[in-house]
């Protein structure tokens, strides 16, 4: 079976993302690797920080791998918190820190429509491969449901009224932004490996 490494410490995101792959692939995680080097997210954009994920764990195994960079947009905050997602209130990555400055900003607001972007990016042999994939919805009053992880307590993806904090992780791959990317990445390697 085809080994690809995730090139991300976030043990949430291996959890959605793996069920996706498996069966095709052996996704191989940087905590089953013991690769415990952080990985930088230095630029301005999603999909420039999504390559520099897989450019820095290629760089270290030289094996084929992918990585994803996430960021939450909301359009009455003028795509904040964007790229900055992580670290929105400060540079601890405290999520829930994170989530009172977003619903504080928003507070008044009548327009809280907003979106999930997800830039994968594979190297595979060597060569670089991006794939998107986005979730519109909307930013809620309060925090609902303790599932999942980051922003998903305050977000209702359209086609649903449960937040992502509300869904098992199956129902949130119905909708989510970073099954749509995975989704493309399988379509690719699919055809690559036919
Ligand atoms: P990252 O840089 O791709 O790890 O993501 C930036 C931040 O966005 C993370 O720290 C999470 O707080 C948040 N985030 C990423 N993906 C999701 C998601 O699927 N749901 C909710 N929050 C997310």
């Amino acid at each position: 079976m085809t080994e690809l490494i995730f090139a991300t410490h976030n043990e949430n995101k291996v959890r959605e993302v793996r069920p996706l792959l498996d069966g095709n692939f052996r996704i191989m995680s940087l905590t089953e690797l013991g690769l415990n080097d952080d990985i930088p997210e230095p630029f301005d954009t999603i999909p420039e920080n999504a390559v520099e994920k897989a450019r820095t764990i290629f760089e270290l195994t030289g094996k084929n791998c992918f990585s994803e960079d996430t960021g939450l947009e909301v359009f009455s905050l003028n795509g904040e918190p964007g790229v900055k997602s992580a670290r929105y209130a400060g540079p601890s990555h405290h999520f829930e820190a994170n989530i009172d400055k977003l619903l504080g900003k928003l507070e008044g607001k009548t327009d809280r429509s907003a979106r999930f972007l997800t830039v994968v990016c594979l190297i595979l042999n060597g060569k670089r491969h991006l794939f998107e994939g986005e979730c519109k919805g909307s930013i809620t009053i309060a925090r609902r449901g303790d599932k999942g992880f980051g922003y998903d307590s305050v977000f209702i993806p359209e086609g649903s009224d449960k937040t992502f904090g509300e869904m098992e992780f199956e129902e949130k791959n119905k909708f989510s932004h970073r099954r749509k990317a995975i989704d493309k990445l399988i379509s690719f390697l699919q055809e690559e490996y036919k």
